[in-house]
């Protein structure tokens, strides 16, 4: 073993001791929760300034400095924190890079980034590396590069990193990680999971030239955005703590959506109606991990549909499947779903026992405000957070690697173990 695969090791180990979402983390929580912690903010678009409001919210929060290119998004931002907090946050945006300038200010303890997502990870290695703990929107990366330089940038700077998958927190899915962890399902061996959610209307400004959600579309292939629907089902299948995803198998069907979209929005012999769009609709993508357990993944965010985002657990004792419900052998009646509220509260997660009302107020089914509370906590306590660098780097590496399994013709690729071999400990 090499000095810097020891360092990883060391580094993962964290990962283990990880704030497990129970009562010994509330506890922590309670005893300092007002000791001030100060956050940066990069980008304060539609989603920055949702989670600015959110953050402001919470208990010893200061944001003594926001950066934004978009000189309107910064002032709306700017006034939201005078009107909150009575004091102004200095502004950035003197261009793409003036996040850097900002970052050299000692007298702030973390950033948030929320910009477009192919800038996280540069931002995210930015902020690491000025001394600062990193709190980075989905997706965490967009290359393999990108994924690996997240995990030694992390590990070399000693900071803390989260990525801020929302997802996980949502009230349905933490009561189906302690139904796991308490084993009503017995052994698991089987996972789907899904992010299929029109987003077309996205893709194009007015004008019809494209946002940046409209290049990604037009230069990439695969899936896109896998954070959102393998968060929870790793969280549920213990990935990188007793498991970990070792290869995949992805395969997509042609663009056809956004063409039709175009058409329809703007005319048939339009420039956006004559653009070319790379990724296709629907993608599927199997994934094997070296428990030999097996996850669906689905991905389609362009079909005109209603959104269909949907997880599912099965194991030896049971399944639960979010759009049909919970079946428990021996429990269940025979070969009949269950409601998923009949289990609601004897398996309530601690987190929405105690502080359901206060998420409850906010976005994505509450899953904001959990996910900024532990961020927060991960900064105030300087600890480990629940969804920790290499979570980050193994979810957002689908996105690449389903590229490279596309490109061979479904051929299988491997995922690398960004853990260093920690995942065997956990
Ligand atoms: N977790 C979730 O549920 C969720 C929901 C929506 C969006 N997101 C993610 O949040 C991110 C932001 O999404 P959005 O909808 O707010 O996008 P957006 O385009 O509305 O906002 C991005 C903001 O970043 C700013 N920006 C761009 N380049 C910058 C730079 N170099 N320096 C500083 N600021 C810069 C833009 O001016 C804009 O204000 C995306 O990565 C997206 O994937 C996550």
């Amino acid at each position: 073993m090499n000095k810097a695969e020891i360092t990883r090791r060391e580094f993962c180990a964290s990962a283990g001791a990880a704030v497990m979402l129970g009562s010994h983390a509330l506890a922590e929580v309670s005893q300092e929760k007002t000791k001030p912690v100060r956050i940066g903010v990069i980008g304060v678009g539609g989603r920055g300034t949702g989670l600015l409001k959110v953050m402001l919210s919470l208990p010893g929060v200061e944001v003594p400095v926001i950066c934004d290119i978009n000189e309107a998004n910064l002032n709306r931002a700017t006034e939201i924190v005078k009107r909150i907090k009575g004091n102004p946050p200095e502004g950035f945006s003197k261009g793409p890079h003036d996040y850097r300038r900002m970052l050299q200010r000692d007298d702030f303890d973390a950033v948030l980034i929320a910009t477009p997502a192919p800038l996280h990870a540069e931002m995210a290695a930015d902020t690491l590396k000025a001394g600062k703990h990193c709190g980075s929107e989905v997706p965490g990366a967009y290359t393999m590069d990108e994924c690996w330089q997240l995990v030694k940038t992390k590990e070399q700077t000693g900071k803390r990193y989260m990525l801020l998958e929302n997802y996980c927190y949502a009230q349905q899915r933490m009561m189906v990680l302690n139904m796991v962890r308490k084993g009503v399902f017995g052994e698991t061996y089987y996972a789907e999971c899904s992010y299929i959610h029109d987003c077309s209307s996205l893709r194009f400004k007015p004008d019809g030239s494209l946002t940046w959600r409209g290049e990604v579309k037009r230069d990439l292939i695969g899936n896109l955005y896998p954070t959102h629907s393998l968060g929870p089902v790793s969280k549920w299948m213990n990935i990188n703590r007793g498991d970990r995803m070792t290869s995949l198998v992805s395969s997509m069907s042609k663009p056809a959506a956004l063409h039709a979209y175009a058409v329809k929005r703007f005319g048939k012999d339009s420039d956006p109606a004559r653009l070319k769009f790379r990724c296709g609709d629907m993608s599927v993508t199997l994934i094997k991990t070296a428990q030999d357990r097996l996850i669906t993944v689905y991905y389609d965010s362009d079909s005109p549909r209603p959104a269909s985002i949907f997880y599912l657990i099965q194991g030896t004792d049971g399944v639960y499947d979010s759009r049909s419900g919970v079946y428990i052998e021996g429990k269940s009646p025979a070969h009949r779903w269950e409601p998923v509220s009949k289990y609601q509260k004897e398996y309530e997660h601690e987190y929405w026992k105690t502080r359901g009302d206060a998420a409850n107020k906010t976005g994505h089914g509450g899953g904001d405000y959990f996910v900024l509370s532990d961020f927060v906590e991960m900064a105030r306590h300087d600890r480990e957070p629940f969804v920790d660098v290499c979570d980050s780097a193994t979810w957002s590496s689908v996105m690449p690697l389903s590229k490279k399994s596309i490109e061979k013709g479904s051929a299988s690729v491997e995922i690398p173990d960004f853990t260093g071999g920690k995942w065997k400990n956990a």
